[in-house]
């Protein structure tokens, strides 16, 4: 049975992407910072964004996943994130440690320490990066910068982790999650005209970003290293022109 390690499990599109692994005949092992009962797949409750301090408990969570994946990893899905918006001048240290420590490093510590488990399996990275590593708006310095530095990463592990690992990235535009409507809090109208100002007439489902993940964790994308999907029903294409959309 192939083993994946999904992080972010207890999230919106976390779940989803659990579920069409496990749907899919993964052994699903999910990670998160906060404590969800019910979920039908294992979920070890744990800070990643800790992991760069590499003391006692970085050891112990990286133990019992090792444990439970059993010697071989076939994918990782680097999914968990923080999405901080705030105007530039008032961005703390605080908030770049936070942001940087979970979008971005994780992601690498976590790939770093399960090489082995990776290459055994001769598995897959997977990325969950965003439409914000391109295309951003006022106030995202914070998410945009770790999100365009996630997919520089996933390029250049790729390289460094060929021919035996493959590493890609998904870059999800506005999917219908408590992360995105957060951002749209007190701005019901707002929420509603996003949906509209896509091609596709509304904004994602947390499936839809989820089946993504899973084609390039499998080997359907066999020959896909280094890449980056777009996953954003056309908005990706579209120049904010006003009074003609
Ligand atoms: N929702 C969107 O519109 C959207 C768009 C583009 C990209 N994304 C990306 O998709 C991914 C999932 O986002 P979502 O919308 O499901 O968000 P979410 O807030 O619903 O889920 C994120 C999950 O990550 C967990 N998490 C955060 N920090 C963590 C830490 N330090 N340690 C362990 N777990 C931690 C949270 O507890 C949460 O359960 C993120 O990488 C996000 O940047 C989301």
């Amino acid at each position: 049975m192939p083993t994946a390690l999904i992080t972010g499990a207890a999230g919106g599109i976390g779940r989803s992407i659990c579920e069409v692994f496990l749907r899919e005949g993964y052994k699903v092992i999910g990670v998160d910072c906060r404590e969800t009962a019910g979920l039908p797949y294992e979920l070890i409750k744990y800070d990643i964004s800790t992991l760069g301090r590499a003391d006692a408990s970085c050891d112990e969570f990286f133990s019992k996943v090792g444990t439970l994946a059993g010697g071989r990893l076939d994918s990782l899905v680097n999914n968990a994130a923080v999405q901080i918006i705030k105007p530039a001048g008032d961005i703390s240290r605080a908030d770049w440690e936070i942001t940087l420590n979970t979008n971005l490093l994780a992601p690498f510590w976590l790939t770093q320490r399960f090489l082995p488990l990776l290459k055994a399996a001769k598995g897959s990275v997977v990325n969950i990066a965003s439409i914000h590593a391109s295309l951003t708006k006022k106030e995202f310095t914070l998410y945009s910068t770790s999100k365009g530095a996630l997919v520089s990463l996933t390029r250049a592990l790729a390289l460094d982790l060929a021919p035996d690992i493959r590493v890609n990235a998904v870059l999800p535009a506005a999917t219908d999650t408590e992360m995105l409507r957060d951002g749209f809090k007190g701005d019901p109208e707002g929420f509603r005209q996003l949906g509209e100002y896509h091609p596709l007439g509304r904004i994602a489902q947390t499936e839809e970003i989820a089946r993504v993940a899973l084609f390039l964790a499998g080997p359907q994308s066999s020959f896909m290293t280094g890449n980056v999907i777009n996953v954003d029903g056309g908005i990706g294409g579209c120049l904010h022109d006003p009074g003609r959309n």
